[in-house]
């Protein structure tokens, strides 16, 4: 019989990509509690940022909401779980004044920047946080101070524009999930704009948001489309977006499943870059890999650089409920 000859095509699979240890252990830490406690398990905001983890874990018993008073009184007794993008100072107060039970599984390289503003501040100095406005972690990190004690600074045109009443105590710290490059850039203008400025003590950019960033700008070039597994809610994932059209990819684009994939514009299509931000699981990975050897006679080459070894113990409540699967 006559079968169709598959176009052939490669696929650059990038490693580290996927789940980072905050990510792996804010998801243990709701899987854990559900064990431990008995559904429902609140969770206040996306645990993470990804469809595919919610889901999985409403179908486990997991009620995800956006602030406090949506847990109904007669559950009060029942955990609530913050997610890894870090809370408010005003968060934990308000679940201990409701007297709710709550789990806190802000990632502990998010709790590291909290504690570096919070040192800036206790030293006199005014926080300039660079980060993007609205996301939760940005809002968690300036609930850490008073009102008035953080300014936040997003790109060097705001740099430019920034006016601070003492320009000689100032303390930066950075979101986790931003891109390198264009932080160092904004950290470098902040640096010849107010020359004492001080850094904070440790970097504000995890590992994995670095990690992920150089391993994607290596594998790029040469890419005719490079696709990202990750949520249009999620930053780390955006930023490896952006990398992967910098460093030489023809096309980059943000892919939540392997449904979404338009295959009409793949005709031209032999070499693909695929990553996965930190919140999005292995599975869609494998799902999109396949979605691609059905219709392409598909190779996949391994594009790692440096090899991970974080690993975050879940709080103290937990560490004596066993991890086996459900
Ligand atoms: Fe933490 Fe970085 Fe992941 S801050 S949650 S290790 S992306």
């Amino acid at each position: 019989s006559l079968t169709s000859v598959k176009p052939p095509l490669t696929i650059r699979l990038c490693g580290p990509r996927g789940f980072c240890a905050g990510v792996d252990r804010a998801i243990q830490i709701v899987v854990l509690a559900l064990k431990e406690f008995g559904a429902p398990v609140y969770v206040r905001h996306e645990i993470v940022h990804n469809r595919y983890v919610v889901e999985g874990l409403e179908a486990k018993g997991a009620i995800f909401v956006e602030e406090l008073d949506e847990i109904p009184a007669e559950h009060r007794k029942q955990p609530v779980v913050f997610s890894a993008h870090g809370v408010p100072k005003s968060v934990p107060a308000d679940a201990a004044g409701r007297n709710l039970f709550y789990l806190d599984a802000t990632c502990p390289l998010v709790s590291k920047v909290h504690k570096q503003a919070m040192r800036h501040n206790r030293l006199g100095r005014h926080v300039v946080l660079i980060g993007h406005a609205g996301h939760p972690e940005v809002i968690g990190t300036m609930g850490q101070l008073p009102d008035g004690a953080v300014s936040l600074i997003e790109t060097v045109a705001d740099v430019e524009a920034y006016e601070p009443a003492d320009p000689d105590n100032l303390g930066f710290v950075t979101q986790t999930t931003l891109s390198v490059d264009d932080t160092a850039g904004v950290i470098k203008r902040l640096h010849e704009r107010f020359p004492n400025l001080t850094a904070p003590a440790a970097d504000s950019i995890c590992y994995a948001t670095t990690n992920r960033q150089e391993a994607v700008k290596q594998a790029a070039a040469g890419c005719d489309l490079f696709l990202i597994v990750g949520a249009p809610n999620s930053s780390n994932s955006k930023r490896l977006v952006e990398v992967a059209s910098r460093a030489g990819a023809k096309t980059s684009l943000l892919v939540q499943r392997a449904a979404e994939i338009d295959w009409s514009q793949m005709a031209d299509v032999r070499t693909v870059g695929l990553s996965a931000g930190a919140s999005a699981p292995e599975v869609i990975v494998n799902e999109i890999i396949e979605a691609f050897r059905a219709r392409f006679d598909a190779r996949v080459e391994l594009a790692d650089t440096v090899e991970e070894n974080e690993n975050f113990l879940v709080n103290r409540e937990l560490r004596h409920v066993p991890l086996t699967t459900a």
